[in-house]
C-alpha cells in the first residue's frame, strides 16, 4: 500500500528519497511524488504510474533541497491521477500520508466553508489545510502540527515539511507504521524500515499516537499527550541486499527459492515458556480461533485441521475482516492466534483489537517482528521467514504453516506427535526436492493453465487450504479466474463449471483421503477436464489413465504433505504469471500490506 520515505541529507535528499521509494515499490502503487524544501520554498514532482515517469521529471526539472519528503499511493480516495498524488501542498506546507482520515468528509467540509479551496479528490489533502491554517492563525510549526493531529480521526503515518520550520521535518503515527532512522548521511522517516536499508544504522518505530521532529542533529519524539518518549534506537537489522533479487528475475521466484532455508528458520523458532507463553494456553483452550486475511488465512484453516486432529482442541479458522462484524460468540478462556506476515493489515488488526476488548487472549504470528500486531499481541512468535518482498506471500506462507503446525504438535497426543514430529522435521529437505521439480510445474502451467479462462482447484481437509491458496495465487499474478472448492462439494456447483480441456487442479496426496478424490477425478474426466495432479508417486502412478499431467512431490504426511503441495501451488501460479508475460511482483491492484480495512 501507500509508501513514505523523508530525509535530512547532508547533501541533496532526491537519491535516498528515490532509493527510499524503490525499495517501497513492491507494496504496490500506482503514482509517486516528492516535495523538496529549500531557500524558503516547497518544490514538488508529482506522476501517476511507475517510479519511471516520476524519474523522468526529476530528470528533466530536478528540485533541489536536503530535506524531502515522498511518496507512493495506493489509491483509496479519488482515482491514481496526478492530482490524487501525493506530496499534497497547502501554502508553505507539504505532506504525505498513509492511512486513511475517517472525519476526512467533515473536515474537508469546514474547511470549505472557511474559504480553502481543494485540487485533489483525497482525504489527505485536510492534513496539509489544517497545517496550513493552524500555521496561519499563528502557532508555531510544532504546535500547529500537534493541533493538526488532534483534528483528525482515523490511522494514519504522516510526514510533513513547511517553509515556517526550515530546518525541521514533522512526523506522526496512529495505528499505522512509521520509523525513524539514523545514519552517516542523514535523518530519516519512512513506513517501512525496508526503504531505509542500505542508509540508516538505527532505527526507532513511532508508538502509536506519538510524533516527531527530526533536524539535522536528530530527533525528539512526543506522546499524545505532549511528554517527551525517551527510548533507545535498535540496530537496523536489514541488509541492503535483502531488498535485492539476488539475480532471479523476480522477487517472487527468488523468495520461492528461500523456502528451504526459511522453512528451518520456522522450525528452529523457539516455542515456550521463555516468550510466557504456555501450551496449556491452547491445550486449556475452549476454542482456538486463528485469523488472518489472504493466504495467512488459509494457513490458520490448514492449521484449525491439524489442531483438531492431533490434539482434539477445538479450532476454527476465521477470515479477519468477517470476524468482528460477524458477532462470534467469544470467551475469556478461547484463544485467538493472529497470522500475519506483515504484523500491519488492518483488518488482521481489527480483529486483535476487539478480542482485547472482549477479554480473548491473543497470540500473534508474524514475520515483522518490530510490526504494530506483535505490539499488540499478549505474545508474539516470530515465523523466522526473513524480508519478502513479493506482494503475493510465498516463503512467510509455508513458514506460517510450519508453525501452526508445531503449535498443533506441541499440545499433540503423544502417539501422534512422534511420527508428525519426524514428517515436519524433515521438510527443509523436502522442500529442496519439490524445488527440482519447477520445469515439471512450468510445463504444467504452460500447456493446460496459461491458455485456459478458467481454473478449478480441488483439495480435501488442509489440503482445501492449499486448493484455496492455488486459486488465489492463480488469479491475483496471472489473471486467471479460479476457484478453491472443497473436492466433496465439487458436485454441488462448481462442476456445472467443468467442460471439454477445463483445467483441474486436484491437490491429493496418496493418503487415507486418495481414494475419495479419486472419484472426484473420475467426474471430471468423465467431463473432458483436464485433470492436472499434484500428488507423490504413489498417488501419480495410481492414478495415471485419468490425468493428462501430474507432478510427484515427495511423499510425506498429514502435515508435511499439505506444505509441499502449497509449494507447488505456488510455483504452478508463478509459472502461469511468466507465461502470461505478468510481472508477478506487481499485480494489479494489489498491495503487500493492506492498512485499511
Ligand atoms: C495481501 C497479500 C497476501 C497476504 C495478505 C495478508 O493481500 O497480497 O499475499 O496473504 O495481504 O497479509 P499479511 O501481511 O497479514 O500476512
Amino acid at each position: 500500500m501507500c509508501g513514505i520515505v523523508g530525509a535530512i541529507a547532508d547533501g541533496d535528499a532526491i537519491p535516498f528519497l528515490m532509493k527510499g521509494l524503490s525499495r517501497l515499490e513492491y507494496r504496490g502503487y500506482d503514482s509517486a511524488g516528492v516535495a523538496l524544501l529549500s531557500e524558503g520554498t516547497i518544490e514538488r514532482r508529482r506522476a501517476k504510474g511507475d517510479l519511471s515517469a516520476l524519474r523522468e521529471l526529476l530528470r528533466r526539472n530536478p528540485p533541489r533541497g536536503a530535506i524531502g519528503i515522498g511518496h507512493t499511493r495506493w489509491a483509496t480516495h479519488g482515482a491514481p491521477s496526478e492530482k490524487n498524488a501525493h506530496p499534497h501542498i497547502v501554502g508553505e506546507t507539504a505532506i504525505v500520508h498513509n492511512g486513511i482520515i475517517e472525519n476526512g468528509g467533515a473536515l474537508k467540509n469546514a474547511l470549505r466553508e472557511k474559504g480553502a479551496i481543494f485540487t485533489s479528490q483525497t482525504d489527505s489533502e485536510v492534513i496539509a489545510h489544517l497545517f496550513h491554517a493552524f500555521l496561519a492563525d499563528g502557532l508555531a510549526a510544532e504546535d500547529a502540527f500537534a493541533k493538526t493531529l488532534e483534528s483528525l480521526e482515523g490511522a494514519f503515518a504522516i510526514a510533513a515539511l513547511t517553509c515556517s520550520a526550515p530546518n525541521s521535518l514533522f512526523a506522526a503515527a496512529r495505528r499505522s507504521p512509521l520509523v525513524i532512522g539514523r545514519g552517516g548521511a542523514g535523518v530519516y522517516v519512512a513506513s517501512d524500515a525496508l526503504a531505509l536499508a542500505a542508509e540508516a544504522e538505527s532505527l526507532i518505530h513511532l508508538e502509536d499516537g506519538e510524533r516527531a521532529r527530526l533536524t539535522r542533529e536528530g530527533f525528539s519524539i512526543l506522546n499524545a499527550e505532549g511528554r517527551a518518549v525517551k527510548r533507545v534506537p535498535k540496530k537496523m537489522a536489514l541488509q541492503s541486499e535483502e531488498a535485492s533479487k539476488g539475480g532471479r528475475r523476480f522477487f517472487m521466484e527468488k523468495e520461492i527459492y528461500e523456502t528451504p532455508e526459511a522453512a528451518a528458520r520456522a522450525l528452529a523458532v523457539p516455542i515456550g515458556e521463555e516468550d510466557g507463553f504456555s501450551a496449556a494456553r491452547m491445550r486449556d483452550a475452549r476454542q482456538i480461533f486463528f485469523l488472518g486475511c489472504g493466504s495467512a488465512f488459509y494457513a490458520g484453516l490448514a492449521a484449525s485441521c491439524w489442531m483438531e486432529k492431533l490434539a482434539g482442541v477445538s479450532a476454527r479458522a476465521e477470515i479477519a475482516s468477517e470476524f468482528r462484524h460477524r458477532g462470534a460468540a467469544l470467551s475469556k478462556r478461547d484463544l485467538a492466534v493472529f497470522v500475519s506476515q506483515s504484523g500491519e493489515t488492518a483488518d488482521t488488526l481489527s480483529a486483535l483489537r476487539h478480542c482485547e476488548r472482549e477479554g480473548v487472549p491473543t497470540l500473534a504470528l508474524v514475520n515483522v517482528v518490530e510490526s504494530t500486531m506483535a505490539r499488540l499481541a499478549d505474545w508474539t512468535l516470530s515465523i523466522g521467514a526473513g524480508p519478502e518482498i513479493g506482494v503475493a506471500s510465498t516463503k512467510t506462507l509455508i513458514c506460517q504453516m510450519i508453525l501452526l503446525a508445531r503449535l498443533a504438535l506441541s499440545v499433540a497426543k503423544p502417539a501422534e506427535a512422534k511420527e508428525a514430529r519426524e514428517d515436519l522435521s524433515s521438510l527443509p529437505r523436502k522442500l529442496q526436492e519439490a524445488l527440482a521439480l519447477s520445469e515439471a510445474l512450468r510445463a504444467m502451467a504452460k500447456d493446460y493453465l496459461a491458455p485456459s479462462d478458467y481454473v478449478l482447484y480441488l483439495g480435501r481437509g488442509a489440503g482445501y487450504a492449499v486448493a484455496l491458496e492455488g486459486a488465489l495465487k492463480c488469479k491475483e499474478i496471472a489473471y486467471i479466474p479460479s476457484d478453491g472448492a472443497p473436492a466433496g462439494e465439487m458436485k454441488h456447483g462448481p462442476i456445472a463449471l467443468i467442460q471439454e480441456k477445463t483445467p483441474v487442479v486436484v491437490v491429493a496426496p496418496y493418503d487415507r483421503l486418495f481414494p475419495k478424490m479419486l472419484s472426484n477425478m473420475e467426474e471430471i474426466a468423465a467431463r473432458g477436464g483436464y485433470l492436472c495432479l499434484l500428488t507423490d508417486a504413489e498417488g501419480a502412478a495410481a492414478s495415471k489413465d485419468l490425468t493428462r499431467a501430474s507432478v510427484a512431490l515427495p511423499a510425506a504426511g498429514e502435515i508435511g504433505a499439505p506444505i509441499l503441495h502449497a509449494l507447488a501451488a505456488q510455483m504452478l501460479a508463478y509459472h502461469c504469471a511468466v507465461a502470461l508475460k505478468h510481472n508477478p511482483d506487481r499485480p494489479r491492484n494489489l498491495a503487500k500490506s493492506v492498512t485499511v480495512e
